[in-house]
């Protein structure tokens, strides 16, 4: 299946202001696979920022998953995005995604499973970016400590190692989570982590040591983090070592 038609599409997309990262979103598809929807498979999964929907689509069309996965995306253009891709693929009964803020909604949530690729990138000043909705704090990681204080029982979540990682994994122990099992690649800086005022305030995150990544790219990481009672082993430290292993 392929929904990205090269750079025309790539243009209405960005032009439109809905995120567009093919090989972000096409790793965040294969972590769901791998640690969501072959090996654990739960029956109802909460999404937080679906966006166009392509990555739950392409992984639910690739496994016999069975269970139903309510998203929620912010950004109406996504939203409206993502429910034309879900009925074109005849899985609206499967995966319904609501244009909303996430964290609106968080009181009736049935806290099982949460996936997200969560906005993660640092910048001084959120309103000079291109898409403000990818904003992730000061240091990248506010959403994604946010999201681990939940406190959902297994959270899928993808870790960049520009925004605080190790701060992340002590935090996420703080709240009672191992990391399970991870996958991580390497990405190249792309159309929104390359903007001049998201490279500047890396290189002031690298300075500090918080930030890890070369001149070309940087790692990132999906990761399975169950709380204590249900994991098996945690594997936070051989993580923190991989992350900091760009410079
Ligand atoms: C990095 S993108 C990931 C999109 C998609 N899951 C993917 O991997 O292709 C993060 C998404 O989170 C959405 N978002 C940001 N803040 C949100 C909020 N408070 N509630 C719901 N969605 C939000 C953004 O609009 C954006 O579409």
């Amino acid at each position: 299946m392929n929904f990205a038609q090269g750079k025309s599409a790539q243009e209405t997309e960005q032009k439109n202001n809905v995120f567009y990262c093919p090989e972000e979103s096409q790793f965040y598809s294969y972590c769901l696979e791998l640690l969501l929807m072959i090996h654990f498979s739960p029956d109802i999964v909460i999404e937080f920022g679906s966006g166009d929907g392509t990555a739950v689509i392409a992984a639910m069309l690739r496994t016999r998953f069975a269970g139903i996965i309510q998203g929620y995306e912010i950004n109406p253009k996504a939203c409206a995005a993502a429910n034309r891709h879900i009925c074109q693929y005849g899985l609206d009964n499967r995966y319904m995604i609501l244009n909303s803020c996430f964290f609106k909604n968080a009181l009736v949530f049935e806290k099982k499973c949460l996936i997200s690729n969560p906005p993660y990138l640092p910048c001084f000043r959120k309103e000079d970016m291109i898409l403000p909705e990818l904003y992730g704090g000061a240091d990248g990681a506010e959403i994604i400590k946010k999201l681990l204080s939940i406190n959902f029982s297994s959270v899928i979540m993808l870790i960049p190692s520009i925004s605080n990682p190790l701060s992340v994994f002590q935090y996420a122990k703080q709240k009672g989570y191992s990391v399970s099992n991870f996958l991580v690649t390497e990405l190249p800086f792309g159309y929104y982590s390359s903007q001049p005022e998201i490279q500047d305030t890396l290189c002031i995150l690298k300075h500090k040591s918080i930030s890890f990544f070369s001149d070309t790219g940087y790692l990132i990481a999906g990761v399975l983090f169950q709380k204590k009672e249900y994991a098996e082993i945690d594997r936070s430290q051989e993580l923190s070592s991989i992350m900091q292993s760009l410079k």
